[in-house]
């Protein structure tokens, strides 16, 4: 990758050392509320860059809170520690030493990029105001963002702002995207039970089959996006799992159990999908005479950028890495990150950085996935002229 020139040069300079932390955080991957070595290694290097640090927050969440001058401004930088339980296919030196257990997301990049940032704006940042460093714990499907939260994050560590990066598989290194307004999806959940009387298959009159009623479910759930929401706000309902099991070839059997996911970008269209499901399920269990039992769980919210947030960071990256280099009108993801619950209690912005398309290129969470070492001092960059922006030296409070 051709470092852009506005790559600081310490960073630049120090990058192998920040190569061998990634790589250290690479090798021994921790799973959610379990990032006891990756806090310990987090918070000994703030430590050591005299920053003050915060540990326990969500059993293994750490934060640091760097001040400087006079300014009452705040904002919070954001990266999670977690892994997932992948077992690593890779045969690198740096390889996963947990069997089941891998950096498949680039949040070993992630920590990395942050403290790095960290050490350089302790050592010489240029800013006025606090810098709240949020490492956090379980990104991957628990939310551990949502327990710092109920922990009273933003009541002990109060802040106006909150930013967070991903990695980008699939965008080249050295660019960005920034959207403004919905970025991923949320990722809610429904559990169905349709409850019949179960017979013998012979004699279908004296049962109530609820395999023909949940056939008829299917078919109908399609029709949720199609027919009930605005053709131009996205969402995907997918049935993932339709049990049901009579236990031999000639026998009817009392229920049948559906689950799924639903993916939206906006709670208005969560909030529709979830009436037109519900209004569905009990019209066609009542045509069909079976009682239905459904459930609908709310999990990750949507990750939306605040537009006022977002031109900030894209400005920030447009100084950075040039105009050409940031993408403004990628469509969003249909994948899901508990950034959302930060990004909900203030106003906030998540970026993609580009991991490339070479090594590491490949999807995340995929075996062979790896963090790209290169964009290492870029994102970095990316948190200190972040920093500098928001938190100038000299107008006083925020630009
Ligand atoms: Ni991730």
């Amino acid at each position: 990758m051709a470092y852009p020139s506005a790559v600081l040069p310490e960073l630049l300079a120090g990058r192998e050392r920040y190569i061998t932390l990634r790589r250290d955080l690479h090798a021994h991957p921790e799973l959610a509320f379990e990032e006891r070595r990756t806090a310990e290694v987090v918070a000994g290097v703030l430590r050591a860059a005299g920053i003050e640090v915060h540990t326990g927050l969500a059993r293994t969440g750490v934060v640091g809170v760097l001040r400087r001058g006079e300014s009452p401004a705040a904002i919070g930088l954001r990266a999670d520690m977690d892994a997932l339980p992948i077992e690593e296919a890779n045969d690198f030196a740096h390889r996963s030493r947990h069997p089941g257990r891998m950096h498949a997301c680039g949040h070993d990049g992630h920590t990395a990029m942050l403290l790095a940032a960290a050490e350089y704006l302790a050592a010489q940042g240029r800013f006025d105001g606090t810098v709240y460093f949020i490492f956090q714990p379980a990104e991957e499907t628990v939310g551990g963002a949502r327990v710092m939260v109920e922990e009273g994050l933003f009541e002990r560590f109060p802040m106006q702002a909150v930013y967070g990066m991903h990695n980008w598989p699939g965008l080249p290194a050295g660019e960005f995207a920034v959207h403004s307004g919905p970025v991923m999806a949320c990722s809610d959940q429904f559990d169905i039970v349709l409850r019949g009387r179960g017979a013998h298959a012979a004699f279908p009159q004296l049962g109530c089959d609820p395999v023909v009623a949940a056939a008829a479910l299917v078919q109908a759930l399609q029709t949720v996006v199609s027919r009930t929401l605005d053709p131009l706000q996205p969402a995907v309902l997918s049935v993932t799992r339709l049990v049901a099991d009579g236990g031999a070839y000639n026998v009817i059997p009392a229920e049948a159990r559906l689950a799924g996911t639903v993916r939206a970008f906006r709670p208005e269209v969560q909030d529709a999908v979830e009436a037109a499901m519900q209004q569905l399920g009990e019209g066609i269990a009542a045509a069909h005479g079976v009682a239905i039992e459904f459930n609908y769980t709310r999990g990750y919210p949507p990750t939306v950028n605040d537009a006022r947030e977002a031109a900030r960071c894209r400005q920030v990256i447009e100084t950075l890495v040039g105009p050409q280099r940031v993408h403004t009108d990628l469509p969003p993801s249909m994948g899901a990150e508990d950034f959302a619950y930060l990004a909900r209690e203030r106003p906030g912005c998540y970026v993609w950085i580009g991991n490339g398309e070479g090594a590491g290129g490949c999807s995340l969470h995929n075996p062979h996935y790896d963090f790209n070492d290169a964009i290492l001092p870029l994102g970095a960059s990316y948190w200190v002229r972040l920093v500098e922006h928001c938190l100038p030296l000299y107008e006083g409070g925020r630009g």
